[in-house]
């Protein structure tokens, strides 16, 4: 992994700017939840407000501690986290963190999660007329609770019923975007029971469930047993996700993630049919990754002589322009 931001060797003149259910965002590359916690910690490296927006870890109706320690164990191309819901709950949330976000002109979209559809609708009750917010996240999805029946996003009748609920209670011109699971046997279902339930959008893709068994204590390396496994070694099954989708709901827009490291991972998911991407596990490494992955995809869109960001969402699925596009065009 290379801390080093692309030198252009041609000057890049591409428009990056995507929308997002008709929210515009002056480019494509966002922060994943779960990374970077409020985005405080990466001010450091970084003005936040470069980005397309800033995606926040999951927050709770409650502050959480998360699981126990050991929370972390690395894999081939990849990690295994299990945090579990660590946050300072929804309240401290608005005080401290939406303000801070707003107050530098970034765009936040905050993921709320929840263990049942009651306290997702605490959530969102509580960000409506929220600063600074941009979309809502919905994380049905996360792999680390001790009840798999929590995970949501594991089947369409319960995705369904929370997405409609924050639906319900978020006012019109937020979008809602439903964060998906890769770990299910048909991901286009659960999409279209979110879509079809309210969600403008869809996030994919959380983490897949994995293990690590550490061969000197001969016990699960982590203290919560199984974790989310992200970073490179996920990329091709979240693309596949992300492109399956895309080629049967064209119309509804799609924030991208899992394993993406470059420009050129970037630019395999909005070829897929995501509108913008979300760097996570990268940042660990390289705090920079995100304004990296931005710079290195504006590059390769001009070597390859492509003028707007927005001409290559999709191109690698079958299907015709998407109408947000073309209200973009019509537009400008
Ligand atoms: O354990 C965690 O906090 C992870 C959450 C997620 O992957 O959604």
């Amino acid at each position: 992994m290379t801390s080093t931001v692309a030198r252009p060797s041609v000057a890049p003149a591409v428009d990056l700017r995507t929308t997002l259910a008709g929210v515009r965002f002056p480019n494509p590359v966002f922060t994943a939840s779960g990374c970077a916690a409020a985005g405080r910690e990466l001010a450091q490296f970084f003005d936040v407000a470069a980005l397309g927006g800033v995606v926040t870890k999951s927050i709770m109706v409650r502050p959480r501690s998360g699981r126990p320690t050991p929370r972390m164990a690395e894999t081939p191309s990849g990690m295994l986290n299990s945090i579990g819901l660590q946050g300072p709950g929804i309240d401290a949330f608005l005080e401290h963190d939406l303000p801070w976000l707003a107050d530098r002109g970034a765009r936040a979209v905050v993921s709320i999660a929840g263990g049942s559809v009651e306290e997702y609708v605490r959530l969102a009750t509580k960000l409506r007329g929220a600063p600074g917010l941009a979309m809502v996240e919905v994380n049905i999805s996360c792999p680390n609770v001790e009840d798999r029946g929590q995970v949501f996003a594991g089947d369409s009748g319960a995705a369904a019923a929370v997405i409609s609920a924050v639906r319900r209670q978020s006012p019109a011109h937020i979008p809602v975007f439903a964060k998906l699971s890769p770990d299910v046997t048909d991901i286009v279902a659960i999409a279209r029971a979110c879509v079809d339930a309210g969600a403008d959008g869809l996030s994919m893709v959380n983490t897949l469930l994995g293990m690590v068994i550490d061969t000197t204590t001969l016990r699960p390396a982590l203290a919560g047993v199984t974790g989310g496994l992200s970073g490179p070694a996920i990329r091709p099954v979240a693309l596949r996700c992300v492109w399956q989708v895309a080629q049967v709901l064209p119309e509804v827009p799609i924030l991208g993630m899992g394993g993406v490291r470059t420009g050129l991972d970037a630019l395999q998911f909005l070829l897929a049919g995501a509108s913008a991407v979300s760097v996570g596990t990268a940042v660990f490494g390289d705090p920079r990754a995100p304004v990296r992955v931005l710079a290195e995809l504006e590059q390769a869109l001009a070597e390859r002589g492509i003028d707007r960001v927005a001409d290559v969402i999709g191109l690698a699925t079958d299907r015709l322009p998407r109408p947000d596009i073309a209200r973009t065009e019509e537009e400008q």
